[in-house]
């Protein structure tokens, strides 16, 4: 019988550099010998790629939250279902970009309680749950440095006093929200470790991708065991 795979999710705030350690750990699992598969949230499926652009092309201002909650957890529903269930039964390592993590960061931020998402979780993935999350640390304006998205110029919104941290480019829904909103999403992301129920490694993804790589390899070979 094939062991089961591992489930490795990374996860964190806006340029957090997750895309750039997950290929790095993707190749270093190949070179090691490891087949792994890559879980997109949301999307990564074809149905989860329609849900995504309604996610992230609509205005979220008039979304509801519920509904909001709802459709990113059946985007991933269906991940589960398609992707990451069959790899891990092939003994392939999954390697996720996002996952319920981030709703209990960006959505518990705008108000969502978080035990309401991990309820939502649970009915959503079943058992399949990470392994292993790895969420990188970094302060929002460095993340959004990063993305090339710096809040150059402030300006006042819709007469709410929220501070807008864009007006170039075309930020998608979520990057639109105020600088505050993202403060809050790193924090929750920084309480993880004691409010999700599977493990949750946060590592410090501000500085240079060789050494933030280093200590991504050390907890996944842990994990790995
Ligand atoms: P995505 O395009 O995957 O961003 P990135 O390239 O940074 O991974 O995600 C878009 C936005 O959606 C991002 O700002 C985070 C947000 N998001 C949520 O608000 N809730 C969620 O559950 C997920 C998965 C993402």
């Amino acid at each position: 019988m094939i062991a089961r795979g591992k489930f490795i999710v990374f996860d964190g705030p806006d340029g957090s550099g997750k895309g750039t350690q997950l290929a790095r750990l993707e190749q270093w699992l190949g070179e090691n010998g490891r087949s792994t598969v890559r879980a997109k949230d949301p999307g990564g499926t074809e149905i989860g790629d329609r849900i995504r652009h309604v996610l992230l092309g609509h205005d979220l201002a008039q979304m509801a939250p519920r509904c909001e909650a709802l459709l990113f957890m059946a985007s991933r529903a269906q991940l589960v279902r398609e992707i990451v269930e069959p790899a891990l039964n092939t003994g392939k390592i999954v390697l996720g970009d996002r996952f319920i993590s981030s709703t209990c960061a960006y959505q518990v931020a705008a108000g969502f309680p978080r035990e309401q998402v991990i309820a939502l979780g649970n009915f959503a993935v079943g058992s399949t749950w990470p392994h292993l999350t790895i969420v990188l640390d970094v302060p929002p304006e460095v993340g959004f440095e990063r993305t090339g998205r710096k809040p150059h110029h402030v300006s006042r919104r819709g007469g709410t006093g929220q501070l807008s941290m864009f007006d170039d480019a075309e930020p998608d829904a979520m990057e639109r929200r105020p600088l505050d909103f993202h403060r809050r999403v790193r924090q929750l992301f920084l309480e993880l470790p004691s409010a999700y129920p599977t493990p949750v490694a946060v590592i410090d993804g501000a500085r240079p991708a060789d050494a933030v790589f280093a200590d991504v390899l050390q907890t996944v070979q842990r994990a790995l065991g």
